[in-house]
């Protein structure tokens, strides 16, 4: 059915609605946008599995071919599995969490989630109990004084086919099958009428993680009329003219950010943002860099990211400089660094790269702090920086938790060591 709100959203797009009506009036988000900086982290791992941030969840199945949450739901015991996933729900993060990242200085969390928590569809394995815990993490957000992106990050078919997206596919399905597309506008609309009145908390709502633009136009084009559902959507949750305070994030789709340029910005577009991933581990080029290189390559980055025309938000960073985290790649698949990858030539050994920080050298630590500080100086030359995560069971180089414990990331994120890095 033609919404109101679809109708509001395809009117803004032609100009045709007047500015009264929609959009001319900047909104009033729970958080301070383009004035302060987002600084913050990812709650990766939790209620979307990924076998490399809990490779112990995964290595309980005793099953090589359970490599995501798909496959975690659909070749075990249905009961193993959900015994399994609910003492990871109700361990991996707490409210302890919540204190301290608030403690550490930071002052938003990113929440992945999957269409799965809320409907699933007939023949997909996926198991359900993760939406008690999106709300348990917006209370305890609200208790320490934190805003919450809610982020989508697995749609029906997958996005991107990623192990992250719930289902490893060689090719992503989301796009090709209007139904996909439509249970995603449904979910998009659940969660932004849940937290419509809660703008203060939950700021944002992420409508997809990671489209695979790099697909091409079949891809490109489906996620252009998605994000403009998903403005209508969250803009728009009471099925009238009248404007929620909540802020779209959309994800650039691995598109240069000159491609957005121009898209829905205001006047006739209100309270959106862009989010753009950056890592320097996803190639052979990647991580053939020097520490030095690495450092460069992210303070050359100022320029581009201070001159976006939207809020931009860098939603996913990590001071690795390489692949070499277990199942980083997928599980059971190897490393470029090591030369394990396929079709990947050597740099070096992962040994004292990944793992325990126990196991990391003091000039490798040294490092650490200065690629971080070198990346939350660039990045808030946007509007901020949400780190790759929180926690990861082992391989404390991608941890912010490791790092405040081992020293190479601040109690304070302002507090820096290296504050002409990129000078
Ligand atoms: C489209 O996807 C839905 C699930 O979202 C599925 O039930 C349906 O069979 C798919 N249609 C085609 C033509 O693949």
């Amino acid at each position: 059915m033609y919404s109101l709100r679809h109708l509001a959203a395809a009117l803004a797009l032609f100009g045709l609605l007047s500015p009264s009506v929609l959009g001319d009036t900047p909104i009033n988000p729970g958080f301070n946008y383009g004035t302060d900086k987002v600084r913050g982290v990812n709650l990766g791992g939790w209620l979307v599995l990924e076998p490399w941030i809990t490779p112990s969840l995964f290595d309980a199945t005793g099953n090589d071919d359970i490599v995501d949450e798909w496959t975690f739901g659909e070749l075990q015991d249905r009961n193993t599995a959900l015994s399994a996933l609910q003492s990871h729900w109700d361990s991996w993060i707490t409210e302890s969490d919540f204190a301290d990242i608030a403690a550490a200085g930071l002052n938003h969390v990113r929440l992945p989630i999957g269409y799965w928590a809320f409907e699933v569809g007939s023949g997909e394995p996926y198991i359900q109990g993760q939406l008690p815990y999106l709300q348990k993490a917006v209370s305890w957000a609200e208790t320490y004084g934190l805003k919450v992106i809610v982020d989508l990050h697995g749609v029906p078919g997958s996005q991107n086919g990623f192990d992250n997206s719930g289902h490893r596919i060689s090719f992503p399905e989301w796009q090709s099958n209007s139904t996909n597309v439509q249970r995603s506008d449904n979910i998009i609309k659940t969660i932004a009428s849940m937290f419509a009145n809660n703008p203060n908390v939950v700021s944002i709502i992420a409508p997809v993680n990671e489209p695979a633009g790099y697909d091409g136009d079949q891809m490109l084009s489906v996620v252009r009329q998605y994000y403009y559902d998903s403005y209508g959507n969250i803009r728009f949750p009471y099925g009238t003219s009248q404007e929620s305070n909540t802020v779209v994030l959309l994800h650039d789709a691995f598109q240069p950010l000159s491609y957005w340029s121009g898209y829905q910005t205001p006047p006739n577009w209100q309270g959106v943002a862009m989010d753009t991933h950056i890592y320097q581990v996803f190639s052979q080029s990647d991580v053939e860099m020097s520490q030095q290189q690495h450092i460069q390559t992210a303070c050359n980055m100022a320029s581009s990211l201070d001159s976006f025309d939207l809020w931009l938000i860098v939603g996913e960073w990590s001071p690795a400089i390489t692949d070499c985290a277990e199942s980083l790649n997928g599980r059971g698949v190897g490393s470029r660094y090591d030369g394990t990858y396929p079709g990947s030539t050597k740099v070096g050994s992962c040994t004292g790269f990944t793992g325990s920080a126990s196991t990391f050298s003091s000039s490798y630590k040294t490092f650490l702090r200065q690629f971080w500080e070198a990346q939350t100086i660039t990045y808030e030359k946007a509007d901020g920086w949400i780190q790759w995560a929180w926690k990861i069971e082992n391989a404390d180089e991608w941890s912010y938790q490791a790092g405040l414990a081992n020293g190479w990331i601040p109690e304070d994120p302002t507090n820096r060591e290296y504050p002409n890095i990129c000078d």
